[in-house]
């Protein structure tokens, strides 16, 4: 008898709660029951609340199990696990399951579905079709096509790619760089973890396309150190890519040269900031530089280099295989295409939900997520990391479109959505945020490093209600030098969450606790 597939994903979150254990359960009970298996370490489906979810291959059928734990593993195999048999953690077939199909997946459909270190299986599954379509129409036509898809960087700014890799192409130099940021260094994010550890060869893919756009034969892979997992996946990848002609020279016989670097980061949110990036891959500490000039004209090593964020990248080839219109044909106004929305903190049904631009920040937490897991009111929702503005519950209806969230104060950054409830204090946010910037500051700019200091000590004293009006129009003051005066968004942005909390929670100061 043919062994029968299983699904175990091999994942950060996942592994977190207990996968390993439960593909070991697994492959013990095999063992025990002289059952032929075939144990598959796919990536996540992003479902995090139901992992570990493992599958089990039924015809043409993946029927899925929700929350396993090694403990369930006997009974699960009494109930007919191997032919999809009844059980509570029974959730019906994966491509059922109403949290996913809801969703649009646009560059994260292979993740969950395919087993990310085979590289037949990546090719059964559209691998490395839109490189050999890029090689096909040439470098001038792919940088049209993202050009016409609208799309955006995912890392934060939002800049348009197309006018990223345009500069690149055009800008003469002997030697021109890709360099992938992959800091996630925002609180409350994991797409781009999820998307390494879940399709790694379709991340290479995108950086080669990109390098074969611009005219650059080397990437520089920058990934945050706090990922080991995802450091064994991609590495693996990069090798088995390498040993299958899919890096290196003349690439499939294209006569394009590429291959990829993987450095690793030292645990610092600002070398996510990407000439601070560009520091760190230098082999220097890494501390923002002035802009202009742009890492598009002067970059790594002082040559033309695209830096672009994971899910920019991989959200390329579906550009190239299904077309710019369909891609543009998502999201609303000048926000196209989808983004990995990441829900966390209080809320039932955490997350990666890919959407469409456009969806309200009411549809993702309330029907997505479920509301909070403690029951209570939203109180607050941080949209977009640490730099991000706190939204109270009347701003739940703004659409995700990068100008909406710009117009209320907000910036809708990488995607990461944060959920508080009734119960916290948000003038202990606000000193939060000011914070993590003195802590995580460069340095390199006083409004930034004097000054997120200064803004601790201002909150404190308006927390252990010392004149709090001047305190208020001190701390207010302080917002404005450094939004106006820092050198890059670090500190230019942390005055969004305390501002937020002034606006919209000031009563908070009085109850606060040290008050
Ligand atoms: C303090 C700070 C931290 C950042 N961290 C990240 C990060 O972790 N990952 C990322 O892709 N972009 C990050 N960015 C944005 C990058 O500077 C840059 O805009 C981005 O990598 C460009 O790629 P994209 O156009 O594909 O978004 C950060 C920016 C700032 C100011
Ligand atoms: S704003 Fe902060 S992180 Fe950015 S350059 Fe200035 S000191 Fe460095």
């Amino acid at each position: 008898m043919a062994a029968v597939r299983i699904y175990v994903p091999r994942e950060t979150a996942a592994v977190s709660v207990g996968a390993d254990e439960v593909a070991l359960a697994i492959a013990r009970q095999a063992k025990e029951t002289g059952t032929a298996i075939e144990l598959v370490r796919n990536g996540s489906w992003g479902a995090t609340w139901l992992e570990p979810l493992i599958e089990v291959a039924v015809g043409d059928k993946r029927i899925a199990y929700g929350n396993v734990t090694p403990a369930d593993v006997p009974d699960l195999f009494k109930a007919g696990l191997l032919s999809g048999g009844k059980h509570d953690k029974r959730l019906g077939p994966v491509n059922e399951i109403p949290w996913l199909i809801d969703q649009d997946r646009w560059a994260f459909w292979r993740c969950g579905l395919i087993d990310p270190l085979s590289l037949a299986d990546f090719r059964a599954h559209q691998g490395f079709k839109a490189l050999e379509k890029a090689f096909e129409i040439g470098p001038d036509a792919v940088i049209t096509a993202v050009a016409d898809s609208g799309l955006r960087g995912r890392g934060g700014a939002g800049f348009p790619t197309g006018i990223k890799w345009r500069t690149v192409a055009d800008t003469p130099a002997d030697q021109k760089y890709i360099a992938a940021n992959a800091d996630e260094g925002d609180s409350g994010t994991f797409s781009d973890r999820m998307l390494m550890e879940g399709d790694p060869f379709g991340l290479i893919e995108s950086m080669a396309i990109a390098g074969y756009a611009v005219g650059a034969n080397r990437g520089y892979f920058y990934l945050r150190s706090e990922y080991p997992l995802t450091k064994l996946v991609f590495s693996r990848a990069l090798d088995l890519a390498r040993e299958a002609g899919w890096l290196g020279r003349n690439i499939q016989g294209s006569g394009f040269d590429f291959d990829i670097e993987l450095h690793l980061g030292a645990g610092s949110y600002v070398c996510g900031e990407e000439t601070a990036m560009l520091e760190s891959l230098e082999g220097k500490k890494g501390i923002v530089r002035y802009k202009p000039p742009v890492p598009a004209i002067e970059g790594l090593f002082g040559k033309p280099t695209v830096v672009n964020n994971v899910v920019t990248l991989t959200s390329v080839p579906n550009i190239l295989n299904l077309g710019a219109e369909r891609h543009a044909a998502y999201g609303v106004n000048r926000s196209k295409g989808t983004l990995a929305f990441q829900l966390s903190g209080n809320i039932r049904r955490g997350g990666l939900v890919e959407k469409a631009f456009g969806i309200t920040l009411r549809e993702l937490i309330e029907d997505f997520g479920g509301g909070t897991a403690s029951g209570r009111q939203v109180k607050a929702v941080q949209v977009g990391g640490p730099l991000g503005a706190y939204l109270p519950a009347e701003q739940l209806d703004t659409p995700l479109d990068y100008e909406a969230f710009i117009a209320i104060g907000a910036m809708i950054g990488h995607g990461g959505i944060v959920v508080f409830d009734d119960t916290v204090n948000m003038a202990q946010q606000a000193r939060f945020a000011m914070e993590f910037c003195a802590i995580e500051s460069c340095g390199k700019c006083t409004p930034c490093r004097i000054g997120s200091t200064r803004g601790v000590e201002v909150i404190d004293r308006m927390i252990a209600g010392e004149d709090r009006e001047a305190n208020y129009d001190l701390l207010v003051e302080l917002c404005d030098t450094m939004e106006g005066a820092s050198l890059c968004a670090m500190g230019g942005m942390t005055p969004f969450p305390v501002r937020s909390v002034l606006k919209y929670f000031a009563e908070d100061f009085s109850s606060a606790v040290g008050a």
